[in-house]
């Protein structure tokens, strides 16, 4: 497995490159805008995909990678269903797996820190964001923060995963890389306390200043600009009260991006094909199944997703494959829902 623990020395944030081998796909959590050249050449270096990468939740003290991994390696963004950042292409909720080749982790909802706080399990380590901290918890006084259900996350969640669990936090101020439940349940100051009353207390009076940065980063992570305004503007998109009128129509192949647990949870569009997104490329590419598709029938692509991110890459991609008359339904599933789109289980 490749495991990687990199640093901002500038807003002291630990940002986590996962992979299951060499030449295999990546994720990376947690990234940060200025280490973004850093990430592409070390993925580079150890011959990885970079399929997606997700943020425990909305930042205020730096600007996310997200929106720049995303530009440059067409990644998926990940992020929590409770965020309302713009970026993201793909939500997960608690129980939820997020996935990449050879490496599953389980997700956590962990509110307190922000309402939009999780954490990601993979096996022996646990990335617990700002729930969790070493030796220190993530302060709740801005972003929706609430120590009561910050209480709960810590210790009806984390505090019972097995003791010799790891923890990656999102930050650390004084040079500590890793702990484990165990040692945060002894030695945690703020974790010594006897009543959640007792903690609400202690959270409700630390009087921290705000992040330096807090005024600029979260605006700037709130909007980061989406991947499909830009399509839209290339006359590329179809809204989904359009996109209804061309499923009964002989020409037009419709393209589910999404991936199977998704496809399971919301339901797909009749009659669409499945190429989940990390599989597009081999597909439009000459020889690839969509490729042949379009070229021996004629038949219009029309892609979706569950938020139109993903299937505006597509679109892109396959535009830049000669595929002409790509285009994608604006929005995805979301906002064939809101037009109620029919959907199959
Ligand atoms: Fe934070």
């Amino acid at each position: 497995m490749i495991f990687r623990q990199l640093f901002d020395s500038v807003s002291s944030t630990y940002t986590y490159l996962i992979a299951s081998r060499r030449g295999g796909e990546a994720l990376i959590v947690d990234p940060v805008l200025e280490k973004v050249d850093r990430y592409i050449q070390l993925i580079g270096e150890l011959d990885l995909k970079l399929v997606k990468a997700v943020d425990t939740h909305l930042h205020a003290d730096h600007i996310t990678g997200l929106g720049a991994l995303r530009d440059r390696t067409h990644c998926i963004t990940v992020m929590g269903e409770r965020s309302k950042v713009d970026v993201v292409s793909m939500r997960l909720s608690e129980g939820d797996k997020l996935a990449v080749e050879g490496v599953a982790l389980d997700v956590l909802y962990t509110p307190g820190h922000t309402d939009d706080s999780y954490s990601f399990l993979m096996r022996d380590r646990v990335f617990t964001g700002d729930t969790l901290l070493i030796r220190g918890t993530g302060r709740t006084d801005f972003q929706n923060g609430d120590p009561r259900a910050q209480y709960d996350s810590i210790f009806n969640k984390l505090l019972r995963l097995p003791d010799e669990t790891m923890i990656f936090p999102a930050h650390d101020y004084k040079g500590e890389t890793v702990s484990t439940i165990g040692e945060e349940k002894a030695f945690n100051p703020r974790l010594q306390v006897k009543s959640i009353d007792q903690y609400v207390e202690l959270m409700n009076h630390l009087n921290l200043p705000n992040p330096k940065m807090m005024d600029v980063a979260v605006p700037a992570n709130m909007r980061v600009g989406l991947a499909q305004d830009e399509i839209a503007r290339r006359g590329w998109a179809v809204s989904a009260a359009e996109a209804l009128s061309l499923t009964d129509r002989q020409d037009v192949v419709l393209v589910d991006l999404r991936e199977p647990s998704e496809r399971e949870k919301h339901g797909v569009i009749a009659g669409s094909l499945h190429v989940p997104y990390p599989a597009l490329q081999e597909n439009i590419s000459a020889g690839g199944m969509l490729q042949e598709l379009a070229k021996t029938t004629g038949k219009r692509l029309v892609f979706y997703c569950a938020f139109g991110e993903r299937s505006a890459m597509a679109v892109q991609a396959a535009q830049d494959a000669g595929l002409a008359l790509a285009c994608h339904i604006q929005g995805g599933i979301d906002a064939w829902k809101k037009a109620d789109g029919p959907l199959q289980r």
